[in-house]
């Protein structure tokens, strides 16, 4: 029987260069798409095949997924992991960037899933799988242009399955925690260059500091790619696959409690996050 065909979209770096490697290893003929594809050179040398794509670019899009299904006649999984966190608070993030978060985030994973439709339907099978987050769920400080990103993603994924269920095409969302990756690094590096100084600079460093926490405990992009390898290999996948770190007490807190004991939940976590870092700092001094 022919390999199956998985397509992985920023498999750059982090969590997508893992699932790549995880799918290939899983005996997929494996598309990794990035901007960065000289970051892509280990995946070359195992025998993924690396491929240029900038979601933002809805043509480059059509193009490099024809070019996928000309060439492996077939597309059997696709993986829309490419994402950023632009995060700062909502009256200082200029609309541009908020619009381009959506553009790479929502946009481009639906022009994906666009681009390959006409095939999976034609062989009357495929899996789609979207990299959400815990924070596709949870309201988060500074963070409401990536959280409302990560909410759209949700939405869509769960209409997007009742409309492919007929054409025997699944659906799966991916929720993962906190994850080792340069994601929480350009999320701050943006956060503090738009609200680190003015009325939310304070705000702006408690989630700063929750960050550089959080992440201290944060798991390997492996936790992802292998909840990424159950959506793509289960016979029957679920629709949801929760975790890494913080992301199944997080979510359990958000089924139990209401919205105002989920902010005073997260207000309490920030500041206790700032005194234990300013602690540290203090003692490192
Ligand atoms: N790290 C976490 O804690 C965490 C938690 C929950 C969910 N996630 C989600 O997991 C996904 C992967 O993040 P990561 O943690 O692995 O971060 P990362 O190391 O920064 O990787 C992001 C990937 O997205 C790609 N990308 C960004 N903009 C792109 C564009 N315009 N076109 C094509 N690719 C683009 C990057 O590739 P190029 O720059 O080379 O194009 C890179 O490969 C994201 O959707 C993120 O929201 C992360």
């Amino acid at each position: 029987m022919a390999r199956k065909v998985a397509i992985v979209t920023g498999a750059s770096s982090g969590i997508g260069k893992q699932i790549a490697k995880n799918l290939f290893r899983n005996g997929m003929d494996v598309y990794a798409l990035s901007r960065r594809v000289y970051k892509m050179n280990e995946l070359d040398d195992l025998g993924i095949h690396t491929l240029h794509l900038d979601v933002s670019d809805q043509e480059e899009i059509e193009q490099v997924v024809n070019q996928i299904a000309q060439e492996a006649g077939r597309i059997d999984v696709l993986v829309n992991n490419a994402g950023l966190g632009t995060f700062g608070s909502i009256e200082e993030v200029d609309l541009s960037e908020g619009e381009y978060e959506f553009k790479v985030n929502v946009f481009g994973m639906v022009k994906m899933i666009q681009a390959v439709l006409p095939t999976m339907r034609q062989q009357k099978s495929g899996r789609i799988i979207n990299m959400s987050s815990m924070d596709g769920k949870l309201g988060n400080l500074m963070g409401a242009w990536y959280v409302g990103s990560k909410f759209a993603i949700e939405g869509i994924s769960d209409s997007l399955r009742l409309e492919l269920k007929p054409f025997g095409i699944d659906v799966a969302v991916i929720e993962p925690g906190a994850i080792s990756s340069n994601w929480k690094g350009i999320a701050i590096d943006k956060l503090m260059e738009v609200s680190g100084e003015g009325p939310y600079a304070q705000m702006a460093r408690q989630t700063s500091d929750f960050f550089a926490l959080a992440y201290k405990f944060a798991s390997t992009p492996r936790v992802v790619a292998r909840m990424v390898d159950r959506a793509a290999l289960s016979r029957r996948p679920k629709t949801r696959y929760v975790g890494g770190a913080g992301a199944k007490p997080m979510l359990w807190a958000r089924r139990i409690l209401p919205d105002r004991c989920m902010d005073a939940l997260n207000v309490a976590m920030y500041k206790y996050a700032q005194k234990i870092v300013n602690k540290q700092t203090a003692f490192n001094r």
